[in-house]
């Protein structure tokens, strides 16, 4: 029986921090997007609830149902052999209460073939974050601007209470994240709480001291529909590209160029 290669794990990623190794993830959404990145080298694909907003064109993440999550989850196992797969508890799943929230990251771990789940919070979600490591469901925790949060945060805006940052991220820790994301943080604070934490920190907006970087592919790729935030460079100009490609192809289309004899049967 021909084996795959290994995904990559959760304790390669603690080597990782140890070495100083920085680790790279990105969210993927669908089957082809995954099969690319995880060629690519990614070493953690996020199926991020910012599927809410870059897939099905909601204003927040709130809308996301479990249902959702898994559907596209399930392509992005699919697609990847490499890179460890993590999937979001979305709204409002992740806040339940420890029991409720296993049962819906179990279903979600059964029915994607996902590796670990993330969810929202800190010290307030120490508990449930517990409770899922005690479940066998490795878990991230997601600390600083919390997007499923929004409407309590009052905006998308820098987090900058130091005391609380860090007490959300030492609490995860203790109770057993293998990761902490940081989002939105100012660099220096971020740099700390990364020195202080023997598990890695990834960052979305806050500097270059963490362990690793997350982005939104649709923001890597140039492909953000309005206001791109400041931290989400574009590696790459697809958007454009693709809507170039789209003009021509209307254009041959329309004109009759397109197909040629070569591209027809006899
Ligand atoms: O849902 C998502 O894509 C995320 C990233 C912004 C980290 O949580």
């Amino acid at each position: 029986m021909a084996h795959e290669p290994p995904r990559l794990t959760i304790s390669k990623l603690q080597r990782m921090k140890r070495s100083g190794d920085k680790i790279a993830m990105l969210t993927a959404y669908d089957y082809t997007m995954a099969a690319i990145l995880d060629a690519a080298g990614v070493d953690v694909l996020l199926v991020g609830d910012s599927l809410a907003m870059v897939v099905q064109g909601h204003e927040t993440t709130l809308p996301v149902s479990v249902r959702d999550m898994v559907y596209h989850a399930e392509m992005v196992v699919r697609g990847s052999q490499r890179a460890l797969v993590v999937v979001d508890l979305p709204f409002p799943h992740g806040q339940l209460g420890p029991r409720r929230t296993i049962q819906v990251a179990a279903r979600m771990m059964k029915r994607s073939g996902c590796q670990a789940v993330k969810l929202e919070g800190g010290a307030q979600q120490a508990a449930t974050i517990a409770a899922l490591v005690d479940a066998g469901i490795p878990v991230i925790a997601h600390v600083g601007l919390r997007p499923q949060s929004i409407h309590a945060l009052g905006g998308y805006r820098v987090q900058r209470d130091e005391e609380k940052l860090q007490a959300d991220a030492l609490a995860a820790q203790q109770a057993g994240a293998f990761c902490v994301l940081m989002e939105c943080v100012p660099a220096p604070l971020a740099a700390q709480i990364t020195k202080q934490l023997d598990v890695p920190t990834i960052g979305i907006g806050a500097g270059n001291a963490c362990d690793g970087q997350v982005l939104v592919t649709h923001d890597l790729l140039g492909m953000t529909l309005g206001k791109r935030p400041r931290f989400a460079r574009a590696f790459a100009d697809v958007g454009r590209q693709i809507e170039t490609a789209a003009k021509n192809y209307i254009a041959a289309v329309r004109t009759g160029e397109f197909p040629s004899t070569a591209e027809a049967f006899e």
